[in-house]
C-alpha cells in the first residue's frame, strides 16, 4: 500500500461506522468539559460563528460535540447567530450517511434550532481548507493517527506502528513528525486570532500501545487465513493500516521549550484512557460471543476499507473482509478483556 496518495479508506460505507463506533463515542464522552471550556474562550464579535469539524466520517459521534458548542455560542452572543458547522473528510467518505444523519438522527445537532447551517468538504486535511482567518473553532477526534501516507508495509503486523522492523519505525516517525506540523500549521492559518482547535486521537506511552490485545489478535486472524491458504502471503502482508502511535513528547515536540509554534499555544495536551462500552455490556450480559462480535464489528468498521485495499484484485471483498474478522471474533470471544486504548488530547488557541 505504499505510495504518494493517502494509503488508506475511509471507514465501512452504508452508515456503518455510524452504527459501529460506540467506543470512539465513548472516549469522546471524556472530552466535554475540556472541549466546553474551548468554546467558552474563543472570542465572538458580531460576525457568523465557523465551526469544524474535521475527519467527520458518518457524523454520528460529531453531534454531541457540535451541539456542545452551538450552545455555547449562543448562549454568549445571542440565541439568533448564524452559525456554519463545517464536516471535513476524504472525498470517498460517505457523505451520504453524513447528511442523512444531520437531517434524522434522534441526536443531531439541527433539532429544534434554525439559523445552524451545515456544509460539507470532501478533501483531506493535510491541504488548505477554509480561507485564512475564517474558523473560531475546530474539532478533530481519533483520525490524526492516520498518515497522510505510508511510508513502507510492514511484514509482521497488521499496524504499522507495532511493527518491529527499525527502519518502518523510523521511516513512520519522520512521516508522522511531518503531518503533525503540517496539519497545525494549516489549521493555524485557518483560524481566526483567539480560535481554538481541538484534537484528541489513538495515542502511546512508553511501555505500551493499548492495541496489543485487539489488534494482536487481528493480525493472528490474518495469519491463520494465511495459514490455511485463504489469503496469499502477498496480501497478508500488504495488510498493514498506516497507523502510527505517537507518545505526548512527540505532539509537544513542535511546541518547544515557550509552547508555542506556527502562531498557536498548548492550552491543554494530556492522555486519557477510553472507557470499553462493549465491555460494560459484557459485564451485564457474560456474552462471550456477543462482545467479541462488537469489537470485531467495531474495528471492521475502521479497518475493513483499508485491509481490503491489500487484497488481490480478482478477490471478493465482502467474502474476504467476512472470513476475517469472523476469524477476529472467534479469537477474541476464547479470553474476553478490556480494550481501553490511550487517547491524547491536545487544545490549542491562536494568538491574539
Ligand atoms: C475513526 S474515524 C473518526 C470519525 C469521527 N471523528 C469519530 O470520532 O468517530 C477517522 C476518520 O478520519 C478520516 N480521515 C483520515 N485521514 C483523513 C485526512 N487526511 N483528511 C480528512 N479526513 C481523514 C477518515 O476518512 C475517517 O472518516
Amino acid at each position: 500500500m505504499a505510495g504518494d496518495q493517502s494509503s488508506h479508506a475511509p471507514m465501512e460505507g452504508g452508515g456503518f461506522y455510524n452504527r459501529n463506533s460506540a467506543p470512539q463515542a465513548a472516549g469522546i464522552a471524556l472530552l466535554a468539559d475540556i472541549w466546553l471550556k474551548a468554546c467558552n474562550a474563543v472570542p465572538l464579535g458580531n460576525e457568523p460563528v465557523r465551526i469544524v469539524d474535521l475527519a467527520s466520517s458518518q457524523g454520528r459521534n460529531s453531534m454531541a460535540p457540535m451541539r456542545i458548542a452551538i450552545d455555547v455560542v449562543r448562549r454568549r452572543a445571542g440565541l439568533d447567530r448564524t452559525i456554519e458547522i463545517v464536516h471535513v473528510d476524504l472525498p470517498s467518505n460517505d457523505f451520504s450517511s453524513l447528511f442523512n444523519a444531520v437531517i434524522d438522527d434522534q441526536g443531531s445537532y439541527l433539532h429544534d434550532l434554525s439559523g445552524v447551517f451545515p456544509l460539507a468538504i470532501g478533501r483531506s486535511y493535510f491541504e488548505p481548507l477554509l480561507p485564512p482567518g475564517s474558523v473560531h473553532l475546530a474539532w478533530n477526534t481519533w483520525s490524526m493517527q492516520w498518515m497522510s501516507r505510508s511510508p513502507m508495509d510492514a511484514p509482521d503486523h497488521v499496524l504499522a506502528g507495532m511493527s518491529r522492523s527499525e527502519e518502518l519505525l523510523s521511516a513512520l516517525a519522520a512521516q508522522q513528525r511531518d503531518d503533525w506540523i503540517r496539519f497545525l500549521a494549516l489549521r493555524s492559518t485557518e483560524l481566526r486570532a483567539g480560535g481554538r482547535l481541538l484534537t484528541a486521537f489513538t495515542a502511546r506511552t512508553d511501555a505500551e500501545t493499548g492495541w496489543e490485545w485487539l489488534l494482536g489478535e487481528l493480525w493472528q486472524a490474518i495469519r491463520d487465513l494465511a495459514d490455511q491458504g485463504v489469503l496469499s502471503r502477498a496480501e497478508t502482508e500488504r495488510m498493514t493500516i498506516p497507523i502510527g502511535l505517537r507518545r505526548l513528547e512527540d505532539l509537544a515536540m513542535p511546541f518547544g521549550k515557550q509552547g508555542e509554534y506556527s502562531n498557536l499555544r498548548i492550552e491543554h495536551l494530556e492522555l486519557k484512557q477510553a472507557g470499553d462500552p462493549h465491555w460494560a455490556e459484557f459485564q451485564r450480559t457474560s456474552d462471550h460471543l456477543d462482545f467479541a462480535r462488537r469489537h470485531a464489528e467495531t474495528t471492521r468498521a475502521w479497518a475493513g476499507p483499508t485491509l481490503a485495499l491489500g487484497l488481490d484484485a480478482h478477490r471478493s471483498r465482502k467474502d474476504a473482509l467476512d472470513a476475517i474478522f469472523s476469524r477476529h471474533a472467534e479469537r477474541l470471544a476464547r479470553d474476553p478483556r478490556p480494550h481501553q486504548p490511550y487517547m491524547a488530547v491536545g487544545v490549542f488557541a491562536k494568538s491574539e
